[in-house]
């Protein structure tokens, strides 16, 4: 049996009335990658802030590299890199002076922080700008240095909270590098994202939560085979033959037709290959419904997402003001105290 490196026992937490956390259940295998896929809301930061010994549960337990979450909790800090959903960089420092003091929180010898900055701005390409001010980086460059503060430690165990939202394109892609190449050095990794594709790309294992609840896990494979098949997908010439487009469609496969009214698409669940474009085909023209394309695919986690919460992944309910509740004094690395 592979060890695991994060365990999470039936963990409940509520703010108020709010039920944040409802009785959540996971392991993450030692040198793996878990995906904590959800919505806004879904619960993702209340488990990392738990995970991370700074909020505490009120039912359940929880232990990283077997330590419990509560009891070792000082030693714990020690062990975790944490790069939290904001960046937690001082504006005021260097990039530089920024990493360093991380390492001086880990009461590391001055040549030793300053080796493990230099080697930290080395590996996130920022050696350029490392010994400007943070307040001039762009979001990307701040994104970056944050996750090179939870390196400095060099932790066996990382969590990352959404560590690519609102990052262009081309610096997701070059992050999503940074992280395989720590994965591949056998980092164990916790990360939360709200993007499906991250999760595909980086996660062994992917657990979807949506209003504090566990509401699916596996494989990215298995999550898309949970749908059953393909998806027929249909985009038809006018708006307004989409509703009876859909009509037309249900009973191909086993699951309703879903409507993109501004993409002009019909998607239904589809049973039977080639014979099902064909079957599609002949029904829409008997109608005399013009199509501008038809073909089927693969689910992609979106669909998934979709056919387990009723609503897309990108729709989530946005967070009202909270107050901060936080345990314990300190943070461990990846943010300042
Ligand atoms: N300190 C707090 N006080 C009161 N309610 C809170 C607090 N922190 C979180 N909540 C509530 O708990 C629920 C889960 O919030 P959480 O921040 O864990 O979600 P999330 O999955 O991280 O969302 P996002 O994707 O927006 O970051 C939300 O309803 C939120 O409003
Ligand atoms: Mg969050």
């Amino acid at each position: 049996m592979p060890t695991p490196m994060i365990e999470v026992e039936s963990v409940t937490k509520r703010f108020g009335a709010n039920l944040a956390l409802d009785h959540v259940d996971l392991e993450v295998t030692t040198g793996t990658v878990l995906g904590l896929l959800g919505p806004n809301g879904a619960g993702k930061t209340t488990l990392v802030r738990i995970l991370t010994t700074l909020l505490h549960a009120d039912e359940g337990v929880a232990r990283v590299a077997g330590y419990d979450v509560v009891r070792d909790a000082v030693a714990l800090r020690f062990m975790i890199g944490l790069a939290g959903q904001y960046a937690a960089v001082d504006e005021l420092l260097t990039g530089r002076e920024n990493l360093e003091l991380v390492g001086l929180l880990y009461h590391l010898s001055k040549p030793e922080r300053r080796r493990r900055a230099s080697e930290v701005l080395e590996r996130l390409t920022l050696t350029d700008a490392a010994d400007r001010l943070v307040k001039t980086y762009s979001g990307g460059m701040r994104r970056r240095l944050d996750l090179g503060a939870s390196l400095v430690g060099r932790p066996k165990v990382l969590i990352l909270d959404e560590p690519t939202t609102g990052l262009d394109p081309a610096t997701r892609i070059d992050l999503w590098q940074f992280i395989e190449a720590l994965v591949a050095d056998g980092t164990t990794l916790l990360l939360t994202t709200q993007y499906l594709e991250e999760a595909d790309r980086l996660a062994d294992r992917i657990v979807v939560i949506d209003h504090g609840r566990v509401i699916a896990e596996g494989t990215s494979n298995q999550l898309k085979n949970q749908l059953g098949g393909d998806l027929l997908e249909v985009t038809v010439a006018s708006h307004d033959d989409l509703d009876r487009a859909a009509g037309l469609l249900t009973g191909l496969g086993a699951g309703l037709p879903t409507v993109d009214r501004s993409r002009r698409r019909v998607t239904t669940p589809a049973e039977g290959k080639a014979k099902t474009v064909i079957v599609a085909a002949e029904r829409l023209d008997a109608a005399g419904i013009a199509i501008d394309d038809i073909a089927l695919r693969r689910p992609s986690l979106d669909d998934v997402f979709l056919a387990l919460t009723g609503h897309s992944a990108a729709e989530g309910v946005p967070d009202p003001a909270v107050d901060e509740e936080i345990v314990g004094a300190g943070r461990g690395q990846g943010s300042r105290p």
